[in-house]
């Protein structure tokens, strides 16, 4: 899977040295910092999405060229309705032109592309849009591409508890077999490893309700620039720092 993509393979001995086999499986990013991206360049906040938006492919491709297999990226958050009737329909829009534009590439690389959150909220075009990328995309082996699209983590788990709760009352599930597994079976990352690490750039230092129940043994890695200023470069730092921590998960 690592050669996947053809594009500048050759160009990564000379940046960051990575650990190849310590790779992390799950890297979930919060793409913030757009609004203030345009803002520094006096363009409109909706300037700065777009921006964000062109650098996913990056990611992407470079997350897929070190093996990485799940990557996650908040697009939109269950919070970000309380924003314009514009900046919300211009995000809604770009779901349906990052579909567009990237589509064709991204299936040619066996990348697999899912969302995770209430999409059913979302406009008409921009569900479909995604729910025909997911279907045409179900059967790739390579990246497992994670789009959080209206996610939030206590909605995720307010879903998974109703689910559970009717399983009890249909029982077909027992109370006390309610364990660990049992929620996560029942969030939208069913059956996927919790994020290794979190990234989140933009300056700020918090969750913004992003993955709660899975971030419980995450590393964090926060950094100040804004979204759309994130290189490959700064991707491959915070790899180079994770591999640098000793995680104990609760040992010694
Ligand atoms: C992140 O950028 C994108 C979304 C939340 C949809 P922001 O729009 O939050 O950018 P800032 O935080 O205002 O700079
Ligand atoms: C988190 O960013 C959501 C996304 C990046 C999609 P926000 O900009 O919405 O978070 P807050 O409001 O600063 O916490
Ligand atoms: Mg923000």
């Amino acid at each position: 899977m690592l050669d996947i993509f053809k594009f500048k393979k050759d160009t990564i001995k000379e940046k960051i040295q990575l650990d190849m086999e310590r790779i992390p499986a799950h890297i979930a990013i919060i793409m913030d910092g757009n609004g203030r991206w345009a803002k520094q360049r006096k363009l409109p906040r909706t300037m700065g999405h777009r921006a964000g938006m062109k650098n996913i492919k990056m990611m992407v491709e470079e997350s897929s060229n070190l093996g990485v297999k799940y990557l996650t990226l908040y697009a939109f958050s269950t919070e970000n309705w309380k924003r314009t009737k514009e900046e919300v329909g211009a995000l809604m829009d770009l779901v349906v032109e990052f579909i567009n534009k990237e589509f064709e590439e991204l299936h040619r690389n066996n990348v697999k592309l899912n969302s995770i959150g209430d999409i059913s909220k979302l406009p008409e075009k921009s569900k479909a849009a995604v729910e025909d990328a997911m279907y045409k995309t179900r059967n790739n082996t390579g990246l497992t591409l994670n789009i959080a699209l209206n996610y939030g983590g206590r909605d995720e788990i307010v879903k998974g508890v109703k689910e559970i709760a009717k399983e009890v009352l249909e029982g077909k599930l027992q109370i006390d077999n309610i364990d660990d597994k049992i929620i996560s079976d029942h969030l939208y990352t069913s059956g996927m490893p919790d994020p290794d690490i979190i990234i989140r750039p933009s300056g700020e230092l918090r969750l913004s309700n992003y993955l709660l129940w899975q971030s419980a043994y995450s590393e964090f890695w926060f950094s100040n620039i804004n979204w759309p200023d994130f290189t490959k470069e700064d991707l491959r730092r915070a790899i180079s720092d994770f591999q640098k921590r000793d995680r104990r998960f609760g040992g010694v």
